[in-house]
């Protein structure tokens, strides 16, 4: 399995839990990988690196891009023409199956669910809240087209926030914990059929407001629940407050203009 993004965040986290789920994960990312001397140093940008990249693998868990919001030029090389790119060398050299790190962000003028609204579903249109957001609705649909065209099989995960601790009570309800991301990748890699289908990507949160269907449909049970950073994070900077726009919608900070960080 070629792993895209590993010397970032979730793919530090993911190098660490993937081996014990059984696979073998051979690296890739456009800076070196800290403690992976054979890991890949190739750009999304090269074509060519890419090809060589993939041959010989069966599926990519792609991770790689610009994560946060950015210029438009930026995020269109990273993450738009990078991602195509990166089809592109999956269809050249036979891959059958694409994990892709979609985003909450794809979504994020969705209004927040109060009360007992029901969760959000996966088949929520989209809604992007930044140009970061707009290239994982590109993303998503480029998955659709190389399903429908070329039956390869992707599955778009909405990640939440996965990171090893929530740090914002926003992400209390959004927060994917870096075992259950493993869980859920693993499910997304070996379940059967998936054609393209679309999850959120988030741990059995208490106060979870996506709906976790499409993504269970999979396999993943997640074990998590961020409740119990609750306390801590609510005493350290108050409850969530419906009366605030950028607390109104799944996007949080990402949808003011300029966006607020941290969000
Ligand atoms: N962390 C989260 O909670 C979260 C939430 C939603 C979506 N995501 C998505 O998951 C993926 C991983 O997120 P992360 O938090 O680990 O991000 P990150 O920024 O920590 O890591 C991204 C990695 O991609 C690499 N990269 C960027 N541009 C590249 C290019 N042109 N060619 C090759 N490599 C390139 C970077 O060097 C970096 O190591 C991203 O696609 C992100 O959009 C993450």
């Amino acid at each position: 399995m070629l792993l895209t993004g590993a010397a970032g965040g979730v793919g530090t986290l993911m190098r660490a839990l993937l081996p014990a789920h059984g696979y073998a994960v051979r690296s890739l990312d456009m800076v070196p990988v800290e403690g992976e001397p054979g890991a890949i140093t190739a750009d999304l940008g090269d074509p060519e690196a890419l090809r060589a990249a993939v041959r010989g693998t069966d599926a990519i868990l792609h991770l790689a891009g610009i994560s946060l919001e950015s210029t438009f030029e930026k995020v269109l090389r990273a993450n738009i023409e990078g991602t195509y790119h990166l089809y592109e060398a999956a269809r050249a050299e036979g891959v059958r199956r694409i994990v892709f790190a979609s985003s909450n962000h794809a979504v994020g003028y969705t209004p927040w669910p109060e009360g007992d609204e029901p969760r959000v579903p996966a088949e929520t249109r989209h809604r992007p809240d930044t140009f970061y957001g707009l290239s994982k609705c590109f993303g998503e649909d480029l998955a659709q087209l190389y399903w429908d065209k070329h039956g390869i099989e992707t599955v778009s995960v909405r990640i939440g926030s996965c990171f090893p601790e929530p740090t914002t009570v926003r992400m209390l309800s959004l927060w994917l914990s870096p075992a259950d991301g493993a869980r859920l990748f693993d499910a997304a890699l070996s379940a059967a059929d998936v054609g393209h289908t679309v999850v959120f990507g988030a741990s059995a949160n208490t106060r979870g407001v996506f709906d976790l269907s499409t993504a269970r449909a999979l396999g993943y049970e997640p074990r998590d629940d961020s409740e119990a950073f609750a306390g801590k994070l609510i005493a350290e900077q108050g409850e969530r407050d419906p009366a605030l726009p950028e607390h109104q919608v799944l996007g949080g900070a990402f949808t003011t203009d300029p966006p607020i960080w941290p969000h």
